[in-house]
């Protein structure tokens, strides 16, 4: 062990324990530290994860993501959750099967696809924004949170029958609550007689599997003509109902919480910028993708994504024997003030006109493994915000910054996006 701890990059000597609570209790602040002290390569003791080597700059992050991605492995970085999303899911494969498997699945995600969905998209966000009267305080996270799980289980899923609905609207939400130490420790994961996270866990998915079990079974009976919803495309080519339900539970624990995050986040930036809402409204497509990836640059809903080598790996003077765990942070290289001079600062002129070079921005990852999702999250986050724009009157309840809080695997708005509805004009119209 300490022989293998010579031979990583240097990083905080606290002892594991110690590591572990700061970086569970505040990741970034944890992260941004180390960087400061180690500079963008260094290595953290995470009990449960153990020596993880963070890689924090361009190079490298190409290097892993990309050019030497054989080198490394995702799925077996994902095997905390492989029990939630099963052993057929995209994020538990590398290589030939994860090609297979990335040419199943995108099709239906593929951008002139995705545009089908905008429709429902719109429907949902108004359906929502009509429960905000003018005058009421709302919190931005949970109103997303419910709008992108309807756009996944009614756009993307394509379900229609209101009984599941209604209970996926209930179940799915404690799904992804999951006990962090469920993931974490595998020791928990016991049935302590029937009682306990595990066990209620397990209750949770067997009913979630149920219904998306009964979903496909009818949709194969009864086909929709022409369906452009993910199952659809998927039902034509796939019949192994197991597949199918790995790859619908995976878009759901990747999907949406995201984006509901990067939501919120972006009105919690947006109104506490100066000028940027003004900016904003009615502005066209390219200053509001520059409003949102600047969002997701200073407040991203995860940091880092895991790989575990599968064979040395040579960089920046280290030898990394095979087996080293890699976190590959995004996060903290759009941190970088050496990229990003005055990291903190939220400036929309930093993406519009010029954008950063490609190598320096990365929100969805890049690489072999580079978020599937990405057209989709793009399309539904500009419906989504562009409604808001064009129907609401957001203020903020309180101009201090919401701290960054870990939520599960997400970290999100402490107080979940708190505004103020002023005007509310899909209230009015109907008036
Ligand atoms: C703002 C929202 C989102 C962000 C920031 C985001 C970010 C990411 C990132 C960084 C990765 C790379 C993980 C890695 O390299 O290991 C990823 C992978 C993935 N994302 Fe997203 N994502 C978002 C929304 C979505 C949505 C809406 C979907 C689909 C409904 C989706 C589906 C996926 C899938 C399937 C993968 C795995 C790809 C693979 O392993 O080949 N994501 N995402």
């Amino acid at each position: 062990m300490t022989e293998l701890r010579r031979s990583l990059p240097p990083g905080p000597r606290l002892p594991a324990l110690v590591q572990t609570l700061m970086w569970a209790a505040a990741p970034v602040r944890f992260g941004k530290s180390c960087l400061r002290r180690y500079g963008p390569l260094f290595t953290a003791r995470i009990l449960g994860f153990g020596d993880v080597v963070y890689v924090c700059a361009p190079d490298g992050i190409r290097r892993i993501l990309r050019d030497d991605a054989g080198s490394f492995g995702a799925a077996a970085a994902n095997e905390p959750i492989k029990f939630v999303v099963g052993r057929h899911s995209l994020l538990m494969s590398d290589g030939a099967q994860h090609t297979s498997r990335r040419k199943e699945l995108m099709p239906p995600l593929h951008g002139d696809n995705v545009a089908a969905y905008v429709e429902v998209m719109v429907s949902i966000v108004e359906q929502e924004i009509r429960q905000w009267p003018a005058g009421h305080t709302v919190r931005l996270l949970d109103c997303f949170q419910r709008v992108t799980l309807e756009v996944m289980i009614r756009a993307v899923f394509g379900i229609t029958d209101s009984s599941r609905l209604d209970r996926l609207r209930v179940l799915v939400p404690r799904l992804l609550d999951i006990n962090p130490l469920i993931i974490l420790l595998p020791a928990v994961r016991r049935q302590f007689g029937g009682f306990g996270p595990w066990a209620r866990f397990q209750r949770l998915l067997r009913e979630v599997d149920g219904i998306i079990y009964a979903e496909i079974a009818d949709r194969r009976a009864n086909p929709v003509d022409n369906g452009r919803d993910v199952l659809s495309i998927l039902l034509a080519r796939q019949q192994n109902d197991e597949e199918l339900r790995d790859h619908l539970v995976t878009l759901l624990a990747v999907g949406q919480e995201t984006t509901a995050t990067q939501l919120a986040w972006f009105f919690e930036r947006v109104l506490r910028a100066p000028g940027a809402l003004d900016q904003v409204s009615g502005a066209g497509p390219k200053v509001l993708d520059a409003a949102i990836h600047e969002a997701i640059r200073t407040r991203p809903a995860t940091l880092d994504v895991g790989r575990i080598a599968t064979q040395p790996w040579t960089y920046d003077g280290w030898t990394f024997p095979a087996g080293t765990m890699f976190a590959v942070s995004l996060g903290l290289l759009h941190l970088s003030a050496d990229l990003y001079p005055g990291p903190e600062t939220y400036s929309i002129g930093r993406f519009f006109p010029a954008e950063p070079p490609s190598a320096h921005f990365l929100p969805f990852g890049g690489g072999t493994h580079r978020c599937l999702g990405a057209s989709l999250a793009m399309v539904e986050m500009r419906t989504i915000i562009g409604a808001i724009l064009r129907h609401v009157r957001l203020d903020l309840v309180r101009t201090a910054p919401e701290a960054v809080a870990p939520k599960g695997p997400m970290l999100v708005p402490r107080r979940g996006a708190e505004a103020v509805v002023t005007e509310n004009r899909l209230l009015a119209g109907r008036a």
